[in-house]
């Protein structure tokens, strides 16, 4: 039995949305999924899946995608991503009775592995645009984007002390906290997403959402102030699922 977490599926069964593009890492990468999934994931494990599922823009667009994540091993708990419009996160508790004991969506509520709770929501964090010296340093941003870029934290922030709140009212102690979104950006040593982390004591945060060699380093990784950080982006692992706890 063991915890898993993978990041950013980007499925597009019934979307004409090809990842190609991106680069060879996304090449068939729906197939790579499968496989590596399948290699590593058992029956009795837990996966996590942290958002960016789809392309499809409403359910119905969604319904081979959700499928295809229905039929991975293992039981899937899926995080919202900045892509997954088809959840409205409102409406989380609707999505929850229709997949029941096919998939569990994250959202204003906890679910278990062995005695943690697991926790999370999307997040969010300010990601510029930044503005650029010569040399690369930065030396400014959109302040009208960040003072926007803070009410939608706050908001996420709500989301995850309910999510903690509710884990911590039926008893549990230990917690691993996923989010979508990186839990600091660039400018960031610490943020609201971190200090909650240490707050609960969480053993290990977990995000994906940075695509792409020149955006895995955005945020924290591994140990930090207490906390394991551990970035689960589809192709920053090339689609093989990261163990989170034994
Ligand atoms: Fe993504
Ligand atoms: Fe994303």
């Amino acid at each position: 039995m063991a915890l898993y977490a993978l990041g950013d599926l980007h499925l597009s069964f019934q979307a004409d949305k090809s990842m190609d593009v991106f680069g060879k890492v996304w090449k068939r990468h729906e197939r790579k999924i499968e496989k590596y999934v399948n290699q590593i994931v058992g029956p009795e494990d837990t996966l996590v899946l942290t958002g960016d599922h789809s392309w499809g823009r409403k359910l119905a667009e969604c319904r081979e995608d959700l499928a295809f994540i229905e039929d991975l091993p293992g039981k899937k708990i899926l995080l919202r991503g900045n892509h997954d419009m088809f959840w409205d996160a409102k409406k989380t508790e609707r999505l929850n009775e229709e997949f029941q004991g096919r998939l569990f969506f994250l959202q204003n509520n906890y679910a278990v592995y062995k005695d943690y709770a697991l926790v999370g929501t999307k997040g969010f964090t300010f990601e510029g645009p930044f503005y650029l010296d010569r040399r690369g340093r930065i030396i400014g941003w959109d302040e009208k984007q960040e003072e926007q870029a803070k009410k939608l934290v706050d908001r996420e922030m709500t989301r995850l002390r309910e999510s903690f709140r509710q884990a911590e009212e039926a008893g549990y102690r230990k917690f691993i906290m996923f989010l979508h979104y990186p839990p600091t950006n660039i400018l960031e040593k610490t943020s609201p997403f971190t200090r909650i982390a240490e707050e609960y004591g969480a053993a290990a945060v977990v995000y994906s959402h940075c695509h792409g060699e020149s955006r895995f380093g955005d945020s924290i990784r591994g140990k930090y102030r207490g906390v394991e950080y551990i970035l689960v982006s589809g192709d920053y692992l090339n689609f093989h699922p990261a163990l989170v706890l034994p």
